[in-house]
Parts: structure tokens; C-alpha cells; sequence
């Protein structure tokens, strides 16, 4: 049985005094903005900066990546806490990813996280009841800043422009933000930016998200459920009342009644109106989460376990260059832009942007897909980056250390995670990082090979000419394929950088 830690254990572990932005409500202070400086006490010692008195850590640069585009997060902040050996957080006051103890000096035992299908009736109730207290319990530790890094301080310079956010909702905030269009100026929307889609971040991104919620909502011992959508089937088989909402009989494109998460606001979801109002999103309610799953009379479906093993067999991370159009690049195929054979073919949508679609709804627009609680289908996304990993024990250097787009390259601190984090510290096995997964892709993929399979993969290892994939040329005559914010979208263009320096952009042009 899973223990659940109620969700006010982190105001207790890390200290009560709280101040901040997507940053620590400690550092989101006029003195904080002015200064650039969020090095928070750790304890009740305001002495105690970062834990310096415990040798914990100190204060120091920020460390960014030279290149251009690299500067994360030093628009808002150019010194934060520097944590030494394994501890962690913005104030040194909790351990790394997979550390444990109070010198954050044993390696912790990872958590499991199983097939959602496999919890008991009362472990399914235990985990949506803590999603539910977190989409109403306020963020102990951090705020979401409400304006741009030039207006952070208000019209008067003297009211920082923060606003309080719950747990959940921070979490749907960090996605918007990370995908959301970087403002010129009012009506000059600049949408070819995605820090965590469409290039190697996505998956390094997306762990460490789910990471971060994890901590949030349990103790070291809670794990996310994931949800194994390699079914091939045109249905959603967690869309029920008991997991995470059924269709509503009245209105198709809403949550049933029945279920909790129909009364779940959505939030971020107005990118036009922030856009409009050159503003960011604040957090209020905006309406209802909305689903299309499954279209009556459409004949699209799930990826298929035979998806999953194909995109498998990739043996390189990633290619140049670097973005939607990268051909046997495993994190195209995962993401889903190219075949998970690997083949480029612009008409595909597959394994992870083939889930989006099928949802529809929330969950196929970008900037708002983590509203709807089925964004734990990036645990499964995750699971298959994990069996990729252990199949091919990569060295880091195959995570490009540069020429991928902005926010991509390998030592670039991802945006927005404070405090700050490179894709490199993230790019390592779910053992070193405290978790693992109750699934062996790895053998199934040798238990349930069939003939047709078995054909595939003879022809895969020969790399001759595979006719297509019929199936999947279908499924894109149903979809949208352009339109900025969805998950089947392929910018114009991979940005590596920026000839006008963008006045609202926020990693520090250079
Ligand atoms: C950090 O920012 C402050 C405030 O803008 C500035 O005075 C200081 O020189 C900067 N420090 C570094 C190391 O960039
Ligand atoms: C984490 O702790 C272990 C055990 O004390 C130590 O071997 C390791 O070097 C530490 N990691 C870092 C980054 O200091
Ligand atoms: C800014 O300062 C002016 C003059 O003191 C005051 O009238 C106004 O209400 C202030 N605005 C805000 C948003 O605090
Ligand atoms: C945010 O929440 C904290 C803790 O609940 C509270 O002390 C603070 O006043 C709130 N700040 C704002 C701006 O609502
Ligand atoms: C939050 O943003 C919305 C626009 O997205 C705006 O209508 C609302 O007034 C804002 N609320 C606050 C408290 O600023
Ligand atoms: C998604 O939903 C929209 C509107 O609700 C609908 O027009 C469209 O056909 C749906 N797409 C699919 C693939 O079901
Ligand atoms: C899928 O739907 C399209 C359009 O409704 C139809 O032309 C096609 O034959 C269908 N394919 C299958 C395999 O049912
Ligand atoms: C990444 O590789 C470099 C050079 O090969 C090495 O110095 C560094 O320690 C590696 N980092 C990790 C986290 O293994
Ligand atoms: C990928 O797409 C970009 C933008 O459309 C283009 O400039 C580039 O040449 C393409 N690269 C490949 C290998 O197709």
C-alpha cells in the first residue's frame, strides 16, 4: 500500500517562512527582483543562507551555458543557492533526485511506478485524492510570477507581480510556460520558442516534471501511477469515473459527473487574450476540461506495443537537426514526429503526439494539456526513454551540446524550473534518479513477437525500403496538421537563435 504524506509535510521540512515567483515566495520581493538575488534561509536562521552554516551550500552565480540562448534563469534571478555534494532545492534543503538521509548520502531505494490498471481500488481512491487536495492546496514553496521580467515590479516599482498557485496548477503553469509564445511587444506574438517540445529537451523536460510533481504531492516513498497507452485500441481505458472521468452523456466534449475531475478548472488555457494583454497567465479559472476522445465514426487509435518496440530499436538519442524533421532520432519517434521506425515522413503522428490528438480536447493544445489529469500518459513516454536507456547505456555526450533549438542544448538550464537545472543532470538512468518502472518493455518485446512482427523486424534490420505504415497515413488525414499550439504542429523553422533580441524574452539573448 502506498503512504501518502499529506501535502502540508514540505512547509514543515523546509521551513515556514515563504515569499517568492515560479520562484520561491522568498525570493519574489522587490529587494529579491532588485538584487537578482534568491538565496533563501534554510531553518529559522536568517543567517543561515542556503544552509552555509550546516555546509549545505552557499550562494553563489548562477552558472550558465555561454552559448547563446543559455541565460536561464538570469533575467530574473543571476544568484541563487549552489548546493554541495547531493543536496538540493532552492535553499539546500532537500536531497537530489535519488538521495536520501539527512546528509542526502544514501542512495534511496527506488519507488515503483505501476500501471495505474494495477493499483487496488483503494490505492487508486488514495492517489486521486492526493491529485485533488493538490489542485486545491496552495503551492507551499513557490509563486508564479504574473507579468514579465520588465514589469515584475509593477507600474510603481514597489509591488512584485506575484501571484499564489496551487500545487497542481503550478504544475500546469511550468508546461505553459515553457511552450507559450514569447511576446515582442502587444500583438507581436513570437510562437517558434518550445523549451520542452520538439527537440532532445522534451524528454529530460518532461521527467523532470513529473519529478517535481511527484516530490510535491508524496513523500520518498509515493509513485506516480502511469498509464500503458500502447493499446492500439480507439478507446481511452482511463477515461472511466473511477480513473480519471468518463464522457459526460450531456456534452460530449466534457468530463462526466460523475467523476471529480469534472469539476477541475482549467488554467492558462487563453494564450490569445495573454498575447492581447502582453501579459502572462495568472492562474484563475478559466472553464472546464474538455475532451474529444475518440470521435464517433473516426478510426483513429492508440499506438500499438508494435510502435513502441519499433521506435525501440533507434540506437541514437537524437540527429541533427535536432528538431521534428529528425530522422532515426529516438526522441523524434518517442515524440512522435517521424515513424517510430524512425523514418521521416511529414504526414506522421505517433506514440506521444498521437495520445494528444486522440484526447483531443485540453489535452491536444500544448500550452494547456497538464489541465487534464491524463498528462501522466508522460510517465509512459518516460518508461519507454527508460528501457531506450538501458538497452543503449548512452554516455551524455549523445545529448547534443549544441545546434539543437533554443533551450535544447545538453548544459542549458530548462526553462522554467528554478532552481536551476540542465538537461544533462536529468539525462541518467530512473534507478539514479529514485524511481524505476514496474514494466519490462524490454521483454515483452520478445514475448509478444508475432509473425507480422517478426517480418518487421527482419526488414528493419536489413533498413531496406519499408512501403509505409498504412494505418498511420490515415490517421493524419484526420488531423490538423498546422495550427501553433498543437502537439501535431511542425514549426517553419528550428530556432537556434534570434536575430532581434525579443524585449520580453526571458533566458537572455545574446
Ligand atoms: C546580477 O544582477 C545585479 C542586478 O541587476 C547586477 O548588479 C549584478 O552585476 C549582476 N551580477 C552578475 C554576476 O551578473
Ligand atoms: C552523493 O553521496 C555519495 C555518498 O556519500 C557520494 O559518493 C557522492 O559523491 C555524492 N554525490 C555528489 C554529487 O557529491
Ligand atoms: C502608484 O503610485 C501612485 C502615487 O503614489 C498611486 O496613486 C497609485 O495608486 C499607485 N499604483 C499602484 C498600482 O500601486
Ligand atoms: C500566498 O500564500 C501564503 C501562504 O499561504 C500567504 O502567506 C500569502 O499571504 C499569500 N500571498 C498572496 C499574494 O496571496
Ligand atoms: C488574470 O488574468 C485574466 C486574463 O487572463 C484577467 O482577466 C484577470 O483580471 C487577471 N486577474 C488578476 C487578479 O490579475
Ligand atoms: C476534436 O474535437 C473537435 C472539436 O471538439 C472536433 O471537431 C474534431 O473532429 C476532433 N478531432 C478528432 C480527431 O476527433
Ligand atoms: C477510416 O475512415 C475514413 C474516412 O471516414 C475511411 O475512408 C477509411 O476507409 C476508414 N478506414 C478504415 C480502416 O476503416
Ligand atoms: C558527462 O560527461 C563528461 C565528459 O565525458 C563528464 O566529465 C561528466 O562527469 C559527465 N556527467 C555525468 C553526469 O555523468
Ligand atoms: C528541417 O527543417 C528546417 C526548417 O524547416 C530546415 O531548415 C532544415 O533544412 C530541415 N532539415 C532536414 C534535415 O530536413
Amino acid at each position: 500500500m502506498i503512504r501518502f504524506l499529506r501535502l502540508g509535510f514540505l512547509c514543515l521540512l523546509v521551513g515556514t517562512d515563504l515569499a517568492g515567483a515560479q520562484f520561491p515566495r522568498a525570493c519574489c520581493t522587490v529587494e529579491g527582483i532588485q538584487t537578482k538575488q534568491c538565496c533563501p534561509a534554510l531553518g529559522s536562521d536568517p543567517g543561515n543562507v542556503c544552509g552555509v552554516l550546516t555546509g549545505r551550500g552557499s550562494c553563489t552565480a548562477v552558472r550558465v551555458d555561454t552559448k547563446p540562448w543559455g541565460g536561464w534563469p538570469t533575467k530574473f534571478f543571476n544568484q541563487t543557492c549552489r548546493c554541495n555534494g547531493n543536496f538540493s532545492g532552492f535553499n539546500c534543503g532537500q536531497c537530489k533526485f535519488g538521495w536520501t538521509g539527512p546528509n542526502c548520502d544514501q542512495r534511496k531505494a527506488p519507488v515503483v511506478r505501476r500501471d495505474i490498471h494495477s493499483l487496488s481500488p483503494a490505492e487508486l481512491v488514495e492517489f486521486l485524492d492526493i491529485l485533488d487536495l493538490s489542485k486545491n492546496t496552495v503551492h507551499p514553496d513557490y509563486m508564479i510570477a504574473t507579468q514579465h521580467w520588465l514589469g515584475l515590479l509593477g507600474p510603481n516599482g514597489t509591488e512584485p507581480q506575484f501571484s499564489n498557485i496551487s500545487i497542481y496548477d503550478f504544475f500546469v503553469w511550468q508546461h505553459y510556460y515553457s511552450v507559450r509564445d514569447t511576446l515582442l511587444g502587444p500583438g507581436r506574438p513570437f510562437r517558434a520558442i518550445d523549451f520542452s517540445h520538439k527537440g532532445p529537451a522534451f524528454i529530460t523536460w518532461h521527467r523532470y516534471h513529473l519529478l517535481s510533481l511527484e516530490r510535491d504531492l508524496g513523500n520518498e516513498n509515493f509513485a506516480i501511477p502511469y498509464w500503458n497507452f500502447a493499446t492500439g485500441r480507439n478507446e481511452c481505458d482511463v477515461c472511466r469515473d473511477d480513473m480519471f472521468g468518463a464522457r459526460d452523456p450531456n456534452n460530449p466534449s466534457l468530463i462526466s459527473r460523475q467523476s471529480r475531475f469534472s469539476r477541475w478548472g482549467v488554467v492558462c488555457n487563453s494564450l490569445d487574450e495573454y498575447n492581447r494583454l502582453v501579459t502572462l497567465c495568472n492562474g484563475t479559472n478559466e472553464g472546464f476540461i474538455q475532451r474529444g476522445v475518440m470521435e464517433q465514426g473516426s478510426n483513429m487509435s492508440l499506438p500499438t506495443m508494435s510502435d513502441v518496440r519499433s521506435c525501440l530499436g533507434i540506437r541514437d538519442f537524437d540527429s541533427p537537426p535536432y528538431f521534428t524533421n529528425s530522422s532515426f532520432s529516438f526522441r523524434n519517434a518517442l515524440e512522435g514526429y517521424e515513424r517510430p521506425t524512425g523514418e521521416l515522413d511529414e504526414t506522421v503522428n505517433n506514440l506521444h503526439n498521437l495520445v494528444h490528438s486522440m484526447l483531443n480536447g485540453t489535452s491536444s493544445l500544448a500550452h494547456s494539456a497538464a489541465n487534464d489529469p491524463v498528462f501522466v500518459l508522460h510517465a509512459f513516454t518516460d518508461a519507454i526513454f527508460d528501457e531506450w536507456m538501458r538497452r543503449f547505456v548512452p554516455s551524455n555526450a549523445t545529448f547534443p551540446d549544441e545546434m539543437a533549438p533554443i533551450g535544447h542544448n545538453r548544459d542549458y538550464n530548462m526553462v522554467p524550473f528554478f532552481p536551476p537545472i540542465t538537461n544533462e543532470e536529468i539525462y541518467m538512468s530512473s534507478e539514479q534518479l529514485g524511481y524505476s518502472y514496474a514494466i519490462a518493455l524490454g521483454r515483452l518485446s520478445y514475448v509478444f513477437l508475432k509473425v507480422a512482427d517478426t517480418t518487421f523486424l527482419i526488414w528493419f534490420c536489413l533498413n531496406s525500403g519499408y512501403a509505409g505504415d498504412v494505418r498511420l497515413t490515415l490517421y493524419s488525414a484526420f488531423l490538423p496538421l498546422s495550427g501553433p499550439k498543437r502537439f501535431t504542429a511542425r514549426n517553419q523553422s528550428p530556432i537556434h537563435s534570434l536575430i532581434n533580441t525579443p524585449m520580453y524574452a526571458d533566458t537572455g539573448g545574446k
